[in-house]
């Protein structure tokens, strides 16, 4: 294997461009001519590939976004799409991929590889950390961040009007964002897709709650777990309180990668080049990841074939907490 490519997929996330200069880098170390393809599947489509250098990826392991640009492409989804795609990667003579991005890019990676056996490997960069095999996700630790600072200055409107707030975070169906943002803000109440409340206890908590001298209150709900206004209506309706919603989306997408980011984009990036390196033609495509805080890689058919589970027990502790 002499070519190779690099690709951003999906929703953006910051450490993307961390783990493009750690891919770029370790592959022109290993000997590789590395391209770069522009806007994921759609760019693929296009033959938007561009040659990578070690400088053109100079001072960018800071920045948030992607310099190769992301896109989410319908057309890749049909077999004609990925047509399209196979002869770009056949005319500019590529011999393997890495696919930077989250499930979906997975998937599309795999339906590639069914049709055209080229060594893939995935690096999981999303801020929902909903890749099934990696503890985490390059971009999550970042959007945490994010989430919490806005939310501690919600806080603080929060407790001098005596509100109620409800704070809504991204996560597409999933919420281990919310659960971690949860936790580490200190909320009182958190709402996931993967467990059902009951927004009558809840209501009866918060009445019994102001009883004792408790007259703000922070909810943090997954994006995936209901309509945060409507919820809102409903705790009004039955406490009589003031309840606001505050949704923070895409900012959490946005930034400057945090220093956690950064390294597992860069260590991903290198070990995807490495188990890459060692590929042969039809090998089963691989996802990098962490577990236990060591690099692993996995097959991507791990990752389609399960599903994340959320930790049960880390949400029963932030409600311990929220007493
Ligand atoms: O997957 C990342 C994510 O930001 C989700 O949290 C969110 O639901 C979704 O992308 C939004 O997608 P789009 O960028 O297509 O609006």
């Amino acid at each position: 294997m002499e070519r190779i490519a690099v690709m951003t997929s999906g929703g953006d996330a910051p450490g993307m461009n961390a783990c493009i200069r750690a891919v770029v880098r370790s592959a022109i170390y290993y000997g590789f001519k590395v391209f770069g393809v522009r806007r994921g599947y759609a760019g693929l489509i296009g033959g938007e590939i561009i040659p990578m250098e070690l400088r053109s990826v100079s001072g960018i392991i800071n920045l948030g976004g992607t310099i190769l640009k992301t896109a989410r492409c319908e057309e890749f989804r049909t077999k004609e799409g990925r047509e399209k795609a196979i002869k770009v990667i056949k005319d500019n003579n590529i011999e393997g991929l890495v696919v930077i991005g989250g499930d979906g890019s997975f998937t599309a990676a795999g339906q590639l590889y069914e049709q055209y056996k080229i060594p893939i490997v995935g690096i999981p960069v999303t801020i929902d950390n909903d890749v099934c095999g990696t503890d985490y996700t390059v971009g999550f630790d970042t959007a945490i961040n994010t989430a919490l600072e806005a939310i501690d200055k919600i806080r603080d409107t929060a407790f001098s009007h005596e509100r109620i707030f409800i704070i809504e975070v991204m996560g597409r169906k999933r919420g281990f964002l919310a659960l971690e943002v949860g936790l580490a803000s200190g909320s009182e109440i958190v709402l996931l897709p993967e467990v059902k409340y009951d927004l009558d206890v809840i209501c009866e908590s918060i009445l019994h709650n102001r009883e004792k001298g408790k007259t703000s209150y922070i909810i943090i709900m997954a994006e995936g777990a209901g309509n945060s206004f409507a919820i809102a209506d409903q705790i009004k309706k039955c406490t009589g309180f003031e309840v606001k919603v505050s949704i923070i989306g895409y900012i959490q997408r946005g930034g400057s990668p945090t220093a956690r980011s950064r390294k597992i984009a860069s260590l991903f990036g290198i070990h995807a080049v490495q188990v890459l390196k060692d590929m042969q033609e039809s090998s089963n495509p691989k996802i990098v990841g962490i577990r236990e805080e060591k690099i692993i890689d996995y097959d991507l058919e791990y990752m389609l074939k399960n599903e994340k589970k959320i930790d049960k027990e880390l949400y029963e502790l932030a409600q311990i907490l929220a007493i």
